[in-house]
This record gives structure tokens, sequence and C-alpha cells, in this order.
């Protein structure tokens, strides 16, 4: 498949008063979008619903906790006090923003943002870019919303007017292939990472691993072990914001798929389970459940307490984390971290 073919960046020296270091570059210049993917899921959400509440163990990717609603659901989660993994991850990014953005200290680059949704944390790299010493950076942020993805890019441009911009609308489960040659940077924040299950997670990192040359580099965010009660009410808040992300789940596949589900008809249940280091996010019945999803012609039964599971999360020790990547191809080669080590960005090369 093609690959993006990073465009050069115009050399010309801005001569405008005031702009926001670095000051080398020539603004104004609109994002560009590249496409991978038309925006009609629901043949591919049709199967994967299908088999999910088939299985053995009942269950709905979690991919599709995320129409427009529960992204916006998602961005109130990530303010909540009793959510600690965005901030944690902003604070980390904010401390070592300069010593990450060393990758384009005298070098041009491009760089790769992965499920990049809000632009808040890419912010806070792009502000640790020295103005003298860096090379020239074309960002490409990668997600499966055109919307969001145009959203973000303008923001960014009012504040780093100077940045080169190619969105590409892609799935990064499908399309790792399609991000751009040449040096990159790439970052794949937010923990999305441990909601693969380990197979899965060795096999994306593989993905990526396979495209990256020898100076490459990639920051990938993971959520730490810590006292379950920590991690528990991250998932389990008070205002009861992630119960109703969690129902939403239910209000997509009914719209997408012609379902009859009845969100209230469930109890958000979200727990840590210690054997396998992760949350478990499911959707349990309150009595006996019916359900007909008319799009795959398929009635779903669910006995009283049954559930079905919406996200696992998985929670990292190092030494986990590590075989993770010895296993995709990848080695670390520094982890920046918090005080509490609750949550740790990741360098990674891919081994030689
Ligand atoms: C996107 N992902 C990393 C979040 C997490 O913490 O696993 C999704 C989430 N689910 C419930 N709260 C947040």
């Amino acid at each position: 498949m093609r690959r993006i073919n990073p465009q050069r960046v115009s050399d010309t020296i801005c001569k405008e008063a005031g702009r926001t270091r670095p000051d080398r570059r020539c603004p104004g210049r609109p994002p560009t979008v590249s496409r991978c993917i038309d925006t009609d899921f629901r043949q591919e959400m049709a199967g994967d619903v299908l088999s999910g509440l088939t299985g053995s163990v009942k269950s709905i990717p979690c991919k599709y906790l995320y129409d427009a609603y529960g992204s916006r659901l998602f961005d109130r989660i990530c303010t909540l006090t009793e959510y600690y993994p965005t901030r944690t991850e902003i604070a980390i990014l904010e401390g070592n923003a300069s010593r990450i953005m060393d990758f384009f200290s005298g070098r041009d680059g491009s760089l790769v943002e992965i499920g990049s949704g809000s632009d808040l944390k890419i912010r806070s790299l792009l502000r640790g870019l020295s103005g003298q010493g860096a090379g020239q950076v074309l960002y490409v942020p990668v997600d499966i919303s055109e919307t969001s993805l145009l959203r973000s890019a303008h923001r960014l441009l009012d504040d780093f007017p100077w940045l080169s911009i190619q969105a590409l609308v892609a799935d990064f489960t499908r399309h790792i292939d399609r991000l751009p040659e040449g040096r990159k940077l790439i970052a794949f924040f937010g923990g999305t990472f441990g909601n693969f299950t380990h197979e899965q997670g060795v096999a994306l990192l593989q993905g990526f691993a396979r495209i990256m040359g020898g100076h490459d580099r990639m920051l990938l965010g993971i959520d730490m072990l810590k006292p379950a009660g920590i991690i528990e009410a991250a998932y389990n808040d008070r205002s009861g914001v992630t119960a109703e992300f969690n129902r939403n789940i239910l209000k997509h596949v009914n719209r997408r798929l012609s379902a009859d589900f009845r969100p209230d008809d469930f109890e958000h249940l979200a727990f840590f389970n210690p054997d396998r280091e992760q949350v478990e996010m499911h959707l349990k019945a309150r009595s006996r459940v019916r359900a007909y999803i008319a799009e795959v012609g398929l009635s779903v039964c669910l006995e009283p307490e049954e559930t079905i599971l919406t996200e696992i999360s998985r929670k990292f020790s190092r030494a986990r984390a590590t075989a993770c990547f010895d296993e995709a191809g990848l080695v670390p080669v520094r982890w920046f971290t918090d005080a509490d080590a609750w949550y740790s960005l990741v360098e990674l090369a891919a081994r030689a």
C-alpha cells in the first residue's frame, strides 16, 4: 500500500514579529487530509456484534463505545477527579516535552499521533520544541473521525501557525503501513494500548516495529499497576459519567444495527481483576433481558446478572510491559513517569 509522502515544508524565513517559536516556518498552510477508510462501519460492526454476542462470554468490542456522544462522554471522563490517567500523562508530557522533542533537534521528521482525538497532549509536546535548534516538523494525526481531525488541526494551527499538518483518516489497527516514510516519532497516548488483549497488543506493536527504521521512535502511554482501590474508583466515578459511557454502547448498537436494547435494563459494572491485571467493564442485566438486533437477525437473551463485557483496560508492571515490547521486537530506550509511578510514557525503538 502507498504511504504518505511527507510534504516538505518551505524553508522560507518568516519575517512577522511575535510568532510562537520555532519561528522559521511559513505560516497559514491549511491541513491536508488523506483517507484510508470510508465512514460506514455498519457491516464491520454487524460482524463484530454478532460474533461478540454469540460467543461463550458475551462481549461488544470497546471501539463501539465511541460514537459522537460516547466520544464526548470520554472527554468528560478525562476531566474527572477519579480518572487519574489523563492528567498524569499530561503532567509527564509537560515535565519532559523538551527532552522528548530532542528527536527533532537539528533534524526534520514527522510527529505521528495515533488515535489523536483531542489535541491537548500534542500541544504539550509541541511547546517543548526549541526554537533555534529544531528541524522541521510534519504533524500527522491519525484518527477514524475526519471531523475531529480537522477540528483539532485548525485549533492547533491557531496556536502553532508554523506547523505543517497532514491528517490521516485511518484505523490504526489496519492502516499502519500508511504512516509517513522517513524519520518519525510515533506518539500513541492515552493508555489505549491497554484496551487490547496481550495477543492483540503484541500484534499491534509488531506492526509498528515493522515500519520503524533505526532512527524512529515510538512514545507509548501505559497505565501502571497501583492499589486496586485507586484503579476501581477511576472506572466508577461518583457522577456516573463512566456508567453512562458504558451504557451508551447499547444506544450505539441500537442506532446502527436497528436493535432494541434498553440501556436501563443494565447496571454498570467495573472492577479490577488481579489475576489478569486489568479492569473489566461490563453491562450486567438487572433481570432477564431479551433484545433483537434486526440488522443481523439475532435474538439475544441474558439471564439475570449475566453480563456483556464492553472493555478491558490492562495495567502494567514494568516487567510485564517490557515482556510485551520484547515479544513485539521493540526495546525501551527511556521511561518517563510521575513521582508515584502511576503512569508511564515509554520511548521505544525497533530492535536492530
Ligand atoms: C481509552 N481508554 C484508555 C480508557 C481506559 O481507561 O481504558 C477508556 C475508559 N473506559 C472507562 N473509562 C475510560
